[in-house]
């Protein structure tokens, strides 16, 4: 058969198994968003039906077939090349799980998922445990028949981070723990701002007026998406030109909405800048990583959404809108209320520069988990301690400690290094965007962001996954990783506020 032929059946095959895919993502979103209670029984079986029919369409014979046809074939083009290489991958270590293993995590997650919501309900650490040490166990068995070098952790860390090594998260958090928690603490002493007034009553459709015009601003456009209500905001894709988001808020906390909608939206640009009309359901239509998606939603939110430019250009629109609560507050005191550092319990609200505090923890007992250093029972002592010595504060219940993350429910272990990999990311890029942009500043003052997401779209979006992250990063800023960004930043940032 001629090499096009064989390869347009490849991507046919890769098509059936994205429209599985994103059926699936649809049924999931409106579980999260608008299905009535009692649905949740034959939601889960149609899902599991469709991520069944897709794991076998990817892991049949006949894929593979075709790839190491393709692999062998000498006409085809580098991009062509590429894609084939990275799904032969991908093929080869889904391969490696078992039916039984799939099975046995699929039942374990799905009841696992309820106990944690009653045992963090409950603030009961014990409701959950049982399940979770199943979980771990069989994380345990993942790790060794998917295989790794030097440590367990990586061989699941690879799902989040391709590439990405213990021994160089490590490292990244070494000058975390010698740079950035001195820091913080030192902020956190001296930093004290007002922050009573984004406590009072925002309403709702009003904070969604102004959440909305800023994401419409970014580029993010309602032809290619919408937003809805949900109690955890996350991004999803349905086809190219579908890409949805959801928010949540509350009348008396400003932050919630507007960051949400703002760190949502910068996932939702990736997904749409990335070429998933040419390249539909293959690895260069697809996203880098986690951490990478993650670099997008933190750049909008943290190195945008919390600048000084930004509100210099915005307060004036906010103040109008909700003159009651803000006509008294200068735009400095508002700058420096959003940007509050204060050690707290809660990862998901917590601040730009205590963040990587509740990440660090978490990654150090996930990765004594898998070498076993610690077991199960031992997660809510070694977690408050942890809070004791990073963060100076102790949970008084597992409700505000190891209980708050859904993750480890879903038997998701590896995830939360992407969190902080990924703000580090943003920072450097960021860092090479006002090299590259004259006037940046001036830029996002004036809300003129086309040109950042030209950026982005040119130089990240459309690689899909053809680079690592470190080698796109070297290409788009002359370096692999280096924390020195994130660090300088908030050096200069913090520097001038507190
Ligand atoms: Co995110």
């Amino acid at each position: 058969m001629k090499p096009e032929s064989r390869y347009q059946e490849y991507k046919t095959l890769m098509g059936r198994i994205a429209d599985l895919d994103f059926a699936n993502a649809v049924l999931g979103w409106d579980q999260q968003v608008y299905m009535p209670k009692n649905g949740s029984e034959g939601r889960g079986r149609q899902m599991a039906t469709l991520s069944t029919f897709s794991h076998e369409l990817f892991t049949s014979g006949k894929l593979e077939g075709i790839l190491r046809d393709l692999a062998e074939e000498q006409n085809l083009d580098d991009s062509q090349r590429f894609n084939v290489q990275r799904t032969l991958k991908d093929v080869l270590r889904k391969k490696k799980y078992s039916e039984a293993f799939v099975e046995e995590m699929a039942l374990t997650t799905s009841k696992a998922f309820g106990a944690w919501h009653e045992a963090r309900t409950k603030r009961d650490f014990k409701v959950f445990e049982p399940l979770l040490a199943k979980i771990v166990e069989l994380k345990r068995q993942e790790a060794e028949f998917l295989g790794y070098e030097e440590h367990p952790y990586n061989a699941l860390v690879e799902d989040y981070e391709p590439g990405l090594r213990v021994s160089r998260i490590d490292e990244v958090f070494d000058q975390v723990k010698r740079e950035l928690f001195p820091f913080t603490r030192e902020i956190a002493a001296r930093f004290k701002p007002d922050t009573s007034f984004l406590a009072k009553t925002f309403p709702k459709e009003k904070q969604w007026e102004f959440s909305k015009r800023i994401i419409e601003k970014m580029g993010y456009d309602f032809e290619s998406g919408r937003a809805d209500d949900a109690p955890h905001p996350f991004c999803t894709t349905f086809a190219p030109g579908d890409v949805r988001i959801t928010i949540r808020s509350a009348e008396n906390e400003f932050n919630m909405m507007l960051f949400a909608a703002v760190h949502e939206a910068g996932h939702a640009l990736y997904e749409l800048g990335l070429p998933q009309r040419e390249q539909y359901g293959l690895p260069l239509g697809s996203a880098l990583s986690m951490a990478f998606h993650e670099s997008q939603s933190r750049f909008w939110e943290n190195s945008i959404g919390r600048s000084l430019p930004f509100w210099k250009g915005q307060y004036g629109t906010l103040q109008k809108l909700f003159p009651e609560n803000l006509a008294g507050v200068s735009l400095a005191d508002f700058y420096r209320g959003v940007n509050a550092v204060e050690p707290s319990f809660i990862r998901v609200e917590a601040d730009e520069l205590t963040y990587h505090a509740h990440i660090y923890i978490r990654y150090l007992i996930e990765k004594a988990l898998m070498s076993r250093e610690i077991e199960v029972k031992d997660i809510p002592s070694f977690w408050n301690d942890r809070y004791q010595e990073y963060l100076g504060i102790r949970p008084s219940h597992d409700g505000e400690g190891c209980l708050q993350d859904v993750h480890w429910s879903y038997g998701s272990f590896g995830y939360f290094p992407t969190y902080s990999f990924g703000s580090f990311y943003a920072a450097q890029l960021h860092a090479a965007m006002k090299r590259d942009l004259p006037d940046f500043d001036g830029k996002v003052e004036r809300g003129e962001f086309s040109a950042i997401l030209k950026w982005l779209r040119e130089k990240v979006h459309v690689h899909g996954k053809r680079y690592s992250s470190d080698e796109l990063l070297t290409r788009v800023t002359g370096e692999p990783l280096n924390g020195n960004h994130f660090m300088s930043g908030m050096r200069v940032k913090y520097g001038a506020l507190g």
